[in-house]
C-alpha cells in the first residue's frame, strides 16, 4: 500500500519540546508539507521554539486543545492531526493533577471528535510511563503487549488518553495510531526536566539535585529519532496500532549526571542527594522491535556522550531561551523540597 503523505498538518503541543522539534524535523525534511501549530503556550509552550521556520510553511494558533469551536475552524483544513499537546512533567502532576485530566483526557477527546466528524488521520503521542515500571533486575522490557499500570497522575492521564484513541478507532472508525516513547532530550527541553534542570544548575552555580537512590533508570532517545518514528508511523503505520519508540538507551541517573557533569568539566560528585520522588517509577525500558520491522525504522543518535556534549552546547549557547524559566522552576522545586 503507498504511504500515507499529508500535505497540511496540525501539530498540537508545536511551541513545548518535542513538538517543536518535530516541526523543525517536518520543515526539513518534507518541504511540500504545510504545518498550522496549535499551542495554548502554557508555562512550557515558547513562540521562540519555532522561531525563524517559514511563514509560508509553518502558521502558529494560539490557542486550547479542549476548545471545540476552535478545532471546528482550524481541523477540516487539514491531512492530519499530529498530538504532542500535553501536560508532561510527573512533579507537577503531584503537585495539582488538575490541569493534566483536562489537557491529555479532555483535551484529547475534543481532538478525537473533530478527527471523527471530518475523517481526519490522527497520531497520538504518548509515553512509555503508561505501562508502569520494571524492577532493575526484570530481564523484560515493555512491548506493545505490557499491560497499562501506570503510576502517576500524569502518567495515568497520558494512559487514559491512550485508551479513548483505542476507542474511537474501534468504534468509529477514527484513523488513528498511537507511539510510546521514551525518555527524549535534546534542545528547547524545559529546565524543569532531568537533563536541562541539572546543566542549567551547573552553568547558574547550583549544584544539581539527584532523588532517591540515584539508580531510577530512563530509556534514553533523542528528540530527532522521536522525530522521525512519528513521521514513520504516521506515513507507514497500519490504523488501529500502537508503536513502541525506543533507542535502547538504558541509563541509570547517576550516571546521566555524571556524563553532564564530565561534559561540563566539574568532579563526579558535585552534586546534592534530594527527597524522592513519590511514587517514583524505579526502571522504564523499550522493546520497539515491531517499529523496527514492520515500518523499517531505525534511530541515528545512538551515541549518548555525543548527544549530551551537544545538548550541554545548546545550553551554553542559548542562555537567553532558558533563563526566563529558571528562578521560578528552582522555586517550585525549593519548595517541594527537591
Ligand atoms: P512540553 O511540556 O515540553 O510541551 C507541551 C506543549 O503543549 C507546550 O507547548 C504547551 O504550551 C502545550 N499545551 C499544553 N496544554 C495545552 C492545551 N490545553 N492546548 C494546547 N496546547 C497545550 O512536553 P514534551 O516533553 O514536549 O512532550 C510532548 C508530548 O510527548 C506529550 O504528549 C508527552 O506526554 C509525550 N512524551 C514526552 C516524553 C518526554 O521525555 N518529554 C517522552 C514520551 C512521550
Ligand atoms: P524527568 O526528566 O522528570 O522525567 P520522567 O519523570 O518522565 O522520567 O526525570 C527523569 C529521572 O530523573 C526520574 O527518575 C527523576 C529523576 N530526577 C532527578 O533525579 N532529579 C531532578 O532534579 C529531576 C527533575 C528528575
Amino acid at each position: 500500500m503507498a504511504d500515507f503523505a499529508p500535505k497540511s498538518i496540525v501539530v498540537t503541543g508545536g511551541c513545548g519540546f518535542i513538538g517543536s522539534n518535530f516541526v523543525r524535523h517536518v520543515v526539513r525534511e518534507y518541504p511540500e508539507v504545510r504545518v498550522t501549530v496549535l499551542d495554548k503556550l502554557t508555562y512550557a509552550g515558547n513562540p521562540e521554539n519555532i522561531a525563524g521556520l517559514p511563514s509560508d510553511r509553518v502558521e502558529l494558533v494560539v490557542g486550547d486543545i479542549c476548545d471545540a469551536e476552535l478545532l471546528e475552524r482550524i481541523v477540516p483544513d487539514h491531512d492530519a492531526i499530529v498530538h504532542f499537546a500535553a501536560e508532561s512533567h510527573n512533579d507537577n502532576s503531584i503537585a495539582d493533577p488538575e490541569p493534566f485530566l483536562r489537557t491529555n483526557v479532555e483535551g484529547t477527546y475534543h481532538l478525537l471528535e473533530a478527527c471523527r466528524k471530518h475523517d481526519i488521520r490522527f497520531h497520538h503521542v504518548s509515553t512509555d510511563e503508561v505501562y508502569g515500571d520494571l524492577a532493575l533486575d526484570d530481564p523484560t522490557r515493555f512491548t506493545e503487549e505490557t499491560p497499562y499500570k501506570p503510576s502517576s497522575p500524569y502518567s495515568s492521564t497520558k494512559a487514559a488518553s491512550d485508551m479513548l484513541v483505542r476507542a474511537w478507532v474501534r468504534t468509529y472508525g477514527v484513523r488513528a495510531t498511537i507511539s510510546n516513547c521514551s525518555n527524549n532530550y535534546g534542545p528547547y527541553q524545559h529546565v524543569e526536566k532531568f537533563i536541562p534542570r541539572q546543566i542549567t544548575n551547573i552553568l547558574c552555580g547550583i549544584r544539581p539535585k539527584l532523588y532517591g537512590d540515584g539508580l531510577n533508570v530512563r530509556d534514553w532517545i533523542h528528540t530527532e529519532d522521536h522525530s522521525s518514528a512519528v513521521w514513520t508511523i504516521l506515513a507507514k503505520g497500519r490504523i488501529g496500532e500502537t508503536y513502541l519508540i525506543g533507542a535502547d538507551g538504558e541509563r541509570n541517573n547517576i550516571t546521566v549526571l555524571q556524563d553532564i557533569l564530565r561534559a561540563m568539566g566539574e568532579p563526579e560528585d558535585a552534586f546534592d542527594w534530594v527527597k524522592d520522588r513519590p511514587g517514583h517509577d524505579r526502571r522504564y525500558a523499550i522493546d520497539s522491535s515491531k517499529l523496527r520491522r514492520e515500518l523499517g525504522w531505525r534511530p541515528r543518535y545512538t551515541d549518548f556522550s555525543e548527544g549530551i556534549e551537544k545538548t550541554v552546547q545548546w545550553y551554553r549557547d542559548n542562555e537567553g531561551w532558558w533563563r526566563p524559566a529558571k528562578e521560578a522552576t528552582e522555586a517550585k522545586y525549593a519548595k517541594q523540597g527537591q
